[in-house]
Parts: structure tokens; sequence; C-alpha cells
């Protein structure tokens, strides 16, 4: 236990990964096993649950796509009022806090009550997805970029995303909250100019019991993602760093690259 950076009325908003419970930080288990009150997601996993102390108040403040049980203003007020009512507070986020997690409006709040907060990262999906596939996220040489980008919009709007920037060949692109748009999402990215035959993984329930890891092209990516249930999470991973698996990725770059070492 570090001495000072988890006082009474004070809050950490802590990644809790994928949903692995070995894939959470010493750190992350460290303010959980700390904390007075846990307010945890829909999508922190069963095992990060059960790190949560027997005498720990829990509350589940899940929010899915489209079935949003607490809205986010009703999460800032709960986190608020618990540290001011002083405790010690962890907001569980899925994945890391910073990545499509609305952190910033938890910190916001936070500091206009004048409540510490801090942030203790945790492993994102795209790269718990690599992981598993035993893919890497860059190519050197090929995939020289990665861009994460959200497929949920808000209700009634249109999916509005650059979708020429997101064409660019030489990228690794991670699209979360992407399985009710992946067949726009292919049709865009093609009628921008990615190749039909990009490939693509489809990873459905990283790190947990039900993992699926689904390969295929971008021009059947619609199809991939058809048997995937609403409630289970699914990233869709698009680039040629895809259809290399770690071994034949070093063999294709001492094919295309000889003198770079
Ligand atoms: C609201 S975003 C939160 C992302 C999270 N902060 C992170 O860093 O992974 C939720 C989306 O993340 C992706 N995701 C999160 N956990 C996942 C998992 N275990 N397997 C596959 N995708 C996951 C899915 O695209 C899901 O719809």
């Amino acid at each position: 236990m570090q001495p000072d950076d988890f006082p009474a009325a004070s809050v950490w908003l802590v990644g809790a990964g994928p949903g692995d419970p070995e894939l959470l930080t010493m750190k992350a288990v460290r303010l959980i096993e700390a904390a007075d009150i846990v307010f945890y997601d829909a999508l922190v996993g069963p095992g990060v649950l059960d790190r949560i102390p027997p005498g720990t108040e829990r509350v589940g403040v899940g929010k899915r796509s489209g079935r949003h049980s607490k809205d986010q203003g009703t999460i800032d007020s709960l986190i608020v009022a618990a540290a001011l009512a002083g405790h010690r507070v962890v907001r569980l986020k899925g994945g890391d806090p910073s990545i499509f997690g609305r952190s910033t409006e938890e910190i916001d709040a936070c500091r206009a009550a004048g409540i510490p907060v801090r942030i203790c990262p945790g492993i994102t999906a795209a790269s718990a997805a690599a992981a598993s596939g035993l893919a890497s996220l860059t190519l050197r040489g090929l995939e020289r970029r990665l861009t994460l980008v959200t497929a949920h919009a808000r209700a009634g709007e249109p999916l509005d995303l650059d979708w020429s920037a997101l064409a660019a060949p030489d990228a690794t692109l991670a699209v979360y909250m992407g399985r009710a748009a992946a067949g726009q999402v292919a049709a865009e990215l093609m009628s921008a100019g990615l190749a039909p035959d990009t490939p693509v993984m489809v990873a459905v329930n990283v790190s947990l019991p039900g993992e699926r890891l689904i390969r295929g092209r971008l021009d059947a990516m619609a199809f991939l993602v058809e048997a995937i249930s609403d409630g289970d999470p699914a990233l869709l991973l698009i680039g040629q760093a895809m259809g290399v698996s770690a071994p034949q990725a070093a063999d294709r770059i001492a094919t295309l690259q000889p003198l770079a070492v």
C-alpha cells in the first residue's frame, strides 16, 4: 500500500482491462482492495469483480450500447456523492479509462466538487485482442500507424467519420463498438480506397472464457460479425498486420525490406 495516494474522500478511475483478472495491473488490484466503494461498468469481467473484497460496497452502473442503466450525469453524481461522504472511491472501467471511457466527464465532475481524482491505466481491448491473435498492431515498414476509432454514433445521428483518412493502407484500424456498423464500415473503407482483401480480425469477448477470434477479409466483414450476439463485446481490427502471425511477419518484412534490419 502506498502511504498517501488513496486518502479518504478521493476517487481513482481504474482500468479493469479486457476481462481476465490476470490482466489487471498490480496497482489496480491494490486500489480495488483499498476502496470503500466500487462503481463498475457492465464490461468489467466477473473475475475482476471477484477481486473486490466481500465487505466493500459495489455498485453496477453498467452502460451498454442502447441499454444505459444509468446515464453519465447520474454516474458522475454518484461518484461525487460517495467521495463527499468521505469514501475512497474506485470507478472501475473496462479496458483503459482513457479510451472511449468518458473519463473526462467524471474527472470534471470530481474537480468541480474539489475531490482529488487520479487514473490507473488498464490494458485496452485492441492490445488484448492483438495478443490473443498472436499479432502485432504495427508492422515495421508496413503498418506505421495505429488508429483507434469508435463506430458508435449518437442515437439518431449518422456515423460521421473521416473515411479517406481511415482507409490509409499503412495503418492498423481498431474499431471499438463496431459490430452493428461493421457492414457500413467495410463499405465506406472500400469506397475510400482500402483494398477488399485487406485482412480483418474480429475479436469477441477477448481474454474471457467465451473468447473468439474470427478472421477474414474486409469485403466479408459484415458476414464475419453476423453470429456475434448483442451482449458480447467485439472489436474489429483491420489491416495487413492482421493477416500475418508473428513468425510470418518476420518473413514478410525480411522479403519486403531486405536492407532494413
Ligand atoms: C465503451 S468501449 C470501452 C473501451 C475500453 N475503455 C477499452 O480500453 O478497451 C467498449 C468497446 O470496447 C471493446 N471491448 C471492450 N472489452 C472487450 C473485450 N473483452 N473483447 C472485445 N472487445 C472489447 C468493444 O468494442 C466494446 O464495444
